[in-house]
């Protein structure tokens, strides 16, 4: 029988080598995957925000890999246009107030329904921008919602 050919340590190092071996995690993930389908990001506020994307990313001179890289993968902080493309993208929606701050309760007004709670969450510990001026203080937003939950932030 097994449990007399093998020790009980023995067993358990099977076991987590069976497991790496069928592609199960074998320490768990440092990063969790971004939910990315049909229905998230919201295709209807995909919409909105990409076209003025575009105009950001003329604005900024932001690239597109830079962009995908904060959305999806990992947090980097030495971006000057990337942190200036997450102000513009401030600016253009409209949520920010008359100093060029971002106002939470103008920017909840672009998210569906259904997704309120996810935003409240994201965005609850994430209220004491720190930086020298729009775009760092953009940027420490962002930075702020991807750590609170990586699963749903998302950057166009
Ligand atoms: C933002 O406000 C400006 C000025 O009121 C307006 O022209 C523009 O259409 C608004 N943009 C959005 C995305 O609501």
């Amino acid at each position: 029988m097994l449990v007399q050919v093998f020790s009980f340590q023995q067993l358990l190092l099977l076991l987590l080598v069976v497991l790496c071996l069928t592609g199960l995690k074998c320490i768990p993930a440092q990063r969790p995957t971004p939910r990315r389908d049909a229905e998230y990001p919201p295709p209807k506020t995909l919409g909105f925000l990409l076209p003025l994307g575009e105009r950001c990313k003329q604005e900024t001179g932001v690239s597109g890999e830079a962009i995908k890289r904060f959305s999806d993968a990992d947090i980097f902080d030495d971006d000057r246009a990337l942190k200036c493309y997450m102000d513009c993208m401030f600016r253009l929606t409209n949520v920010t107030d008359d100093r060029g701050e971002l106002h939470m309760g103008k920017l909840l007004e672009h998210v569906p329904h259904e997704f309120e709670d996810i935003a409240l969450r994201m965005g609850v510990k994430c209220t004491r921008p720190k930086g020298k001026d729009v775009c760092e203080r953009a940027f420490w937003f962002h930075k702020c919602w991807k750590t609170s939950d990586p699963v749903h932030y998302y950057l166009v």
